[in-house]
């Protein structure tokens, strides 16, 4: 069964590494007949998270922005994947801004059902470094973002999982990645390769 798949591409700079995965993985996924759509955070207004709590309540951000308009695409899809270097040992500025603006779709107090519909979510990630150890941050930061997804706060049946990573390791230019072909190739497969489980909401649907 086609699924919807939410590509969201952090990284802001030109010929970006994970970009360049995001597009492997969008080649991967639409040749398996999902319905794909890749977004980036390049050139769009976002506002930082105020705090305000407003959402909790009402489930809509004070702001109407380029985040609340990928909030509304994340709350409708199946899929997410993200694709985000690794800055400072962690996520970059813009991707942890657009997590926090995520707020919407978990309002924790009114222990609604489900808040959303995805259950895979899927991580393409780049640092210069060759080791693990900052990537693993990012991972564990993706990981921790499910987590309030997964049945822990809000009611949730069935667990939103990180179903795959990939690391590019040791690439700092722009490009750089495209010297690795093996990772290339593995976005790809990672696309293809989307599951084709029914969810929830696809199973009530066709009750
Ligand atoms: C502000 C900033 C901080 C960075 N911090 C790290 C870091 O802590 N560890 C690391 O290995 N690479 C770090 N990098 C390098 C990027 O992770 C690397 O260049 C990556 O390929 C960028 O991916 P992109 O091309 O998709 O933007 C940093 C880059 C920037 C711009």
């Amino acid at each position: 069964m086609s699924k919807k798949v939410l590509v969201i591409s952090t990284s802001l700079r030109n010929n970006s590494n994970t970009d360049i995965l995001a597009d492997e993985f969008v080649k991967g996924a639409t040749s398996s007949g999902h319905e794909v759509e890749k977004i980036s955070l390049r050139n769009k207004e976002i506002n930082f998270c105020l705090g305000c709590d407003v959402c909790q309540n009402t489930q809509k951000c004070v702001f109407q922005d380029g985040a609340s308009e990928i909030v509304r695409k994340i709350h409708d899809t199946d899929v997410i994947v993200f694709a985000a270097p690794v800055y400072f040992g962690g996520v970059s500025g813009q991707m942890q801004t657009l997590l926090d603006r995520t707020y919407p779709l978990f309002p924790w107090k009114l222990k609604l059902e489900q808040t959303h519909r995805f259950r895979d979510v899927y991580l393409l990630t780049a640092s210069s470094s060759q080791s693990n150890e900052f990537i693993d941050l990012v991972i564990k930061k993706v990981e921790d973002w499910i987590r309030h997804f997964s049945g822990v706060w809000v009611k949730c049946p069935e667990s939103a999982k990180l179903a795959g990573v990939i690391c590019g390791l040791g690439v700092h230019e722009a490009g750089e990645i495209r010297n690795q072909p093996d990772k290339i190739k593995e976005a790809y497969k990672m696309g293809e390769a989307v599951s084709v489980t029914k969810n929830r909401i696809d199973a009530s649907q066709s009750k």
